[in-house]
């Protein structure tokens, strides 16, 4: 539930993908995490409480929070990683194609990403079995992420040979990364169960997409547009660049924050 500005994470990643006309979403979460369920849930006693103190700029907000999209809920029993949360939402998804998106990125300045879109319009009419975000990252930091191998490129759209996931710079097939948005048909819960747990134990959802394109199956990433870059939540130093970042952009508190920002750098 870690916030950046105003709202927490998880409710601009649920607020991404509704804009991009996600009705359904399935979180999966882990123990100790049923803060994300009462996040999202309404609080009859705040919304009393405001009403009688006459605090309408909060209730808007709060109203505001509300999602057109139906929430549920499963839990990942053991932490075996990505690939295993995924089939966690399998008969969720059934035979239907669906998106994942992961909670440590938030696309675009306050969410407002239609990357989503694209990538559902790019899986359509190429008739997809998965399709990704990507990002060129600086060659030292492959590291961090699953990196394409990219066979073709045309415009925003590439197709994808193979993928490593965390290679060393001097492994690495390009520098495109995995932004942390997917696209997949059904068919990846059995490539995902092929998959052989890695040193850490864990299923990694990259080596199922690797099957995939193994198989000749049709593995596309979409480039995030410059204007929608990836905030990276997943560790401290850009967790505080997006912070700072989203506070500045704030409508109501930017320019004040700015002012104190400027201050505190100064000193
Ligand atoms: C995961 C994926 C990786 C992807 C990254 C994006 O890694 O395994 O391929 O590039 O998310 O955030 P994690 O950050 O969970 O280690």
């Amino acid at each position: 539930m870690l916030p950046v500005a105003r709202k927490p994470i998880v409710q601009y990643v649920a607020e991404e993908l509704v804009a991009n006309g996600v009705r359904d979403i399935l979180f999966v979460t882990g123990r100790n995490k049923s803060s994300i369920e009462n996040h999202f849930d309404s609080d009859p006693e705040l919304t009393r409480l405001l009403t009688a103190n006459n605090k309408t700029d909060l209730l808007h907000e709060m109203e505001e929070s509300d999602l057109a999209a139906q929430i549920f809920y499963t839990r990942q029993r053991q932490q075996r990683g990505l690939g295993d949360a995924i089939l966690c939402g399998e008969n969720f998804a059934g035979e239907q194609p669906f998106v994942v998106a992961l909670g440590d990125s938030i696309l675009g300045l306050h969410a407002q990403s239609r990357s989503v879109s694209r990538m559902i319009e790019v899986f359509e009419t190429k008739r997809a079995s998965c399709v990704v975000a990507v990002e060129e990252v600086p060659a030292d930091e492959t590291k961090h992420y699953g990196i394409v191998h990219p066979a073709e490129i045309e415009d925003d759209v590439v197709r994808v040979q193979d993928l490593v996931e965390k290679p060393d710079p001097k492994d690495a097939p390009s520098r495109l990364a995995i932004a942390g948005r997917y696209i997949f048909s059904p068919i990846i819960f059995d490539l995902i169960r092929r998959v052989k747990p890695d040193k850490r134990n864990e299923i990694q959802l990259t080596d199922a997409m690797r099957l995939l394109a193994e198989e000749g199956r049709r593995v596309l990433a979409v480039k995030l547009p410059p204007n929608e870059k990836r905030y990276d939540i997943g560790n401290f130093p850009s967790y505080f660049e997006t912070f700072v970042e989203f506070a500045l952009a704030d409508p109501l508190y930017g320019a004040e924050f700015k002012k104190k920002l400027r201050e505190m750098v100064t000193d």
